[in-house]
């Protein structure tokens, strides 16, 4: 799986610029924050930088090492230490995940354990995943331990939500963010794999993917995974795959205004499982791009439509219609039908 095997091992392989930017300016400072909260949407890298966090500081080759000389705060990922939390088997490294563990006696037990010292590395590494799963009791148990955490501790909570987060835990952490992965950044961990993987994919195709995947780095490296092992490489075939050939399709139809061809397409859109809301959608979002071009409001490259002005805003209007009138109909296709008989009839007459 690409998602795991290009799981970021090292800061500079995080594709998420913002996040990687922050951390590098927190570890190359003199002092070591002791409390991290890396927030984020899914997929977004919090584990991976939890895990790469939890091995700078104990590892024997770097500058977190008494015995190391070098200024670098990248894990080496080679030294006994990085290799065995690399395999989730350091007893100085306590992931948690919050999720299942919330309430008072799970958040005691990880007090417990912060008042002994590292037996192998420089420090005990508190990772706890979902944090806003905690229960109250659990956060006032842990807050005594954020106020005043043994110097040999580093505790990293992750969340997907902040606003559940009590404000005293977040302010007594160092907070990192993550956001949601852009498109760009997703384009840089695509070239990143398919390097490693040689698979030979133009830009464009790489665009074209990261694009469709805009809220997370796993789901681009999903997708990008299936796009190669179906051995499919061009802008037009990958379009199929996401689904987006379908609108180009209609719209191409709909401008021949062949009433005939275009019911056959719906309908075979229909048998084919279409999501007529997806579909409604996408077209009107492709003609609200018609319309800003026409009107000089935006360049773009995308093809120019042979449909007038009047007859753009004709059918937006009527498939607006559709698409409030599709929760109310016994028949999935039949808004749509009836908005481009509709369209046909007055362009006509
Ligand atoms: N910032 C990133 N850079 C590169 N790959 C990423 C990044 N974030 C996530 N990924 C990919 O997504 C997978 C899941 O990331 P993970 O760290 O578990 O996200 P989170 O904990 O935020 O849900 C990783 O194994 C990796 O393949
Ligand atoms: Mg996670
Ligand atoms: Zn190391």
């Amino acid at each position: 799986m690409f998602y795991l095997k290009y799981r970021p091992q090292t800061f500079s392989e995080i594709d998420n610029l913002q996040a990687k930017e922050t951390i590098s300016k927190i570890l190359a400072s003199k002092t070591l924050p002791h409390a991290f909260l890396l927030v984020g949407q899914k997929g977004t890298g919090k584990t991976s930088t939890a895990r790469i966090i939890a091995k700078a500081v104990n590892c024997l080759n770097n500058k977190f090492s008494k015995n190391s000389s070098t200024k670098s705060f990248e894990p080496c990922n080679k030294c006994s230490n990085c290799q065995s939390i690399g395999l989730s088997s350091f007893t100085d490294v306590i992931e948690m995940d919050a999720a299942s563990n919330r309430g008072i006696e799970e958040i005691k037990n990880l007090i417990r354990e912060t008042s002994f010292l590292p037996m192998s590395g420089g420090y005990r590494v508190f990772i706890i995943d979902e944090a806003h799963m905690i229960t109250n009791e659990g956060f006032n148990a842990l807050l005594k331990t954020l106020e005043e955490p043994p110097d040999s501790a580093v505790f990293i909570l992750a969340t997907t939500n902040l606003e559940k987060l009590p404000k005293t835990i977040i302010s007594r952490c160092l907070k990192i963010n993550f956001g949601k992965a852009n498109s760009v950044d997703i384009l840089s961990m695509l070239k990143r794999i398919s390097k490693a993987e040689n698979i030979d994919m133009n830009d464009d195709s790489l665009e074209l993917i990261a694009g469709h995947s805009e809220n997370s780095f796993r789901d681009a490296s999903k997708i990008f995974e299936e796009i190669t092992l179906q051995k499919i490489k061009s802008v037009e075939e990958i379009e199929k795959f996401l689904g987006i050939r379908g609108r180009n399709d209609l719209i191409e139809t709909i401008e021949k205004k062949d009433l005939k061809k275009t019911l056959v397409w719906i309908n075979n859109f229909s048998q084919n499982g279409g999501d007529f809301k997806n579909l409604i959608e996408d077209i009107l979002n492709q003609l609200h791009t018609q319309l800003m071009i026409r009107n000089n409001i935006l360049e773009s490259d995308a093809k120019k439509s042979i449909l007038t002005l009047t007859e753009i805003s004709l059918l937006m209007k009527l498939l607006i219609e559709a698409y409030q009138n599709l929760r109310n109909s016994p028949i999935d296709s039949l808004p749509v039908e009836i908005a481009l008989i509709e369209f046909y009839n007055r362009i006509s007459s």
